[in-house]
This record gives structure tokens, C-alpha cells and sequence, in this order.
């Protein structure tokens, strides 16, 4: 952890920045928005200095500059799932973001309390819970769980193992195929945001090392096509992940940070926020939702990523 005077400077540097940035970056929420949401994934905080101050500075910028009505953050939210790293997750939170509304999701760091040794599902599971009913503001009893605000609403899943990939059983894509039915009941003509740590083999064109997009040790393991063929029997799918730790990309390499899968789902794979500062900023409006890509580090708009989801 940071020691009392490494933090005292980064309060002062953030102090600086909080001055001059919200001048120099601030587009202001559209008065006729209904809320306004930032997305991160992979934000991988740990206890060493570069990872506490990475975070610490990206989250500033997101409470500060953003002031989001909503957070999401899609998983690997520590790099090790152990005591230490959540104690600087959650003092990180607390002292430079705060927002009131976040949601959480699981991802594979977030099950391992070591890399190499302690892969106890059980047990990290019950120390995210732990963790995120603080963090979160939002009493859940399971990292998969269902969200609404301001009449939009959100599916949490969650990888069952502690692998790489997202093993998810048939029991878990039922519950989730009955939790959006629900939700377009309630909301009828509104898009369902789907949230799970890793993307769904076959998209995005991920091409990592070794890794691609058909590497189901990756993605979304054996449940793939089942998955996909649920969310697409709905109407309209917005599917957030990460993992993959790209930065944003329209193609140009053959990696894609948005597509749109099937019929009826617009993925989203998010870059992460620790490895680089990336995440999105969301509009939320009666007939649209309207994504902007941000480096919450560099306090800057990027252009490369800007698409609109009508309905
Ligand atoms: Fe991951």
C-alpha cells in the first residue's frame, strides 16, 4: 500500500489536475439525456504505487470531470483477489471516486487470490461479495444479479470457475434469458445491458499473442453458441465485456471494439481502464444510447470509438 505522505501526493496531483481538466474536457450531459453512465473494465488495482496512482487518477476523472448516474465496472477489478488488493480497490474508491452507482462484475482475477497458487472459487467469490456490497451501494447475494435504473436495465453474469475463459452453465443462461424476458416486460422497446467479464467466442476479431477469437479457453467456453442464440432471441442486446485489454480499434488489424453479433446484439468489448486509461462514456436517451470513448488517464475524448444504439 501507499504510505500517508505517497498519498498526500497523489491527493495534490489529482487536486491539480481536478482544476484545470473539468475546463479543458468537459462536454457537458445533454439536458435532454435521461442518465448518464461510464463503462471500464479491467481496471486491475493492486497495492503497487503505479497501480494505486492509474487508478486513483482514472477514477478521479470519472467522479470529477463525468459525474456519472451510473458505473459500471466489467471485472478484473483487482489484479489479485486477495486482502491487499481489495483493501487499496476499496480505499481508491472511496477517496477519489465515489459514485454512488456502481455495479460490479466478476472477472478471472477477481477469483484468483494468487496467480499461481490459490484458485479457490468459493472463496473469492465470498471476498468480491464482501468487497462490492460496500463498494456498490447495491445489496446483491451473488456475482450474477439483475439492476434497473431509471427504467433501463442490467444483467450481471458471471464466470462459475476460476478459469481464464467464462464457464457458464445452462442453468445460469436460463436465469439470464429469464431476467431479460422480465425486463422487456417491464420496459417494453428498450435495450437490455448484458454485462460478463469476457467477450462471446467468435466476435471481435480478437487476436492477442496466441489467442483468437475462436479460443474458447478465452472467451465464453463451451457456452457459446447457446449464449449467443439466447441473447439474440431477444430484441435488442447491448453486451458489454472486457478482458481482452485491446484499445479501440474500428478494424483496422482485424480486431473490432464494437460489432454487431447476430440479429439483435451490439457487442461492445471494452479496452481495460488500468492498461492504458480507456473506457466509455454513455448517453442514455429516450430513442438512442449514445457511446463516447474517453482515456480517463489523459483526461481526453477518442474518436476512434463513437456509435449509436437507436431503438
Ligand atoms: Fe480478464
Amino acid at each position: 500500500m501507499l504510505t500517508k505522505l505517497g498519498y498526500g501526493i497523489l491527493s495534490i496531483i489529482i487536486a491539480l489536475l481536478s482544476i484545470f481538466s473539468p475546463a479543458l474536457n468537459f462536454r457537458r450531459r445533454p439536458a435532454d439525456a435521461i442518465m448518464r453512465m461510464v463503462a471500464v473494465s479491467d481496471t486491475h488495482i493492486g497495492s503497487m504505487a503505479l497501480r494505486v496512482a492509474g487508478g486513483s487518477l482514472c477514477f478521479n476523472d470519472i467522479a470529477k470531470t463525468i459525474d456519472p448516474d451510473l458505473l459500471l465496472i466489467d471485472g478484473d477489478c483487482v489484479d489479485e483477489a486477495n486482502e491487499e488488493n481489495w483493501t487499496a480497490f476499496e480505499t481508491i474508491y472511496d477517496k477519489y471516486c465515489g459514485v454512488e452507482n456502481v455495479l460490479m462484475t466478476l472477472g478471472n482475477h477477481d477469483t484468483w487470490e494468487d496467480y499461481d497458487t490459490s484458485h479457490d472459487y468459493d472463496a473469492a467469490v465470498a471476498r468480491w461479495l464482501d468487497y462490492t456490497n460496500r463498494i456498490m451501494n447495491y445489496r446483491h447475494d451473488s456475482p450474477r444479479y439483475a439492476y434497473e435504473q431509471n427504467g433501463f436495465h442490467f444483467v450481471v453474469l458471471a464466470q462459475e470457475t476460476t478459469s481464464t475463459a467464462a464457464e457458464i452453465s445452462d442453468a445460469q443462461i436460463a436465469w439470464a434469458d429469464g431476467q431479460i424476458t422480465a425486463a422487456e416486460e417491464a420496459d417494453p422497446g428498450r435495450p437490455v445491458f448484458v454485462l460478463l467479464h469476457q467477450p462471446m467466442a467468435y466476435t471481435h476479431g480478437i487476436g492477442a499473442g496466441d489467442i483468437d477469437d475462436t479460443d474458447e479457453s478465452f472467451t465464453t467456453a463451451q457456452a457459446s453458441r447457446k449464449f449467443m442464440e439466447m441473447l439474440d432471441s431477444h430484441e435488442n442486446i447491448i453486451y458489454i465485456s472486457g478482458h481482452a485489454h485491446h484499445i479501440y480499434s474500428n478494424g483496422q488489424l482485424g480486431y473490432k471494439t464494437v460489432e454487431k453479433v447476430g440479429e439483435h446484439i451490439t457487442s461492445v468489448n471494452l479496452p481495460s481502464m488500468l492498461y492504458g486509461g480507456q473506457g466509455a462514456v454513455i448517453d442514455v436517451y429516450e430513442d438512442r444510447v449514445e457511446f463516447m470513448g474517453r482515456n480517463f488517464l489523459t483526461r481526453t475524448w477518442d474518436n476512434t470509438f463513437r456509435f449509436t444504439v437507436e431503438f
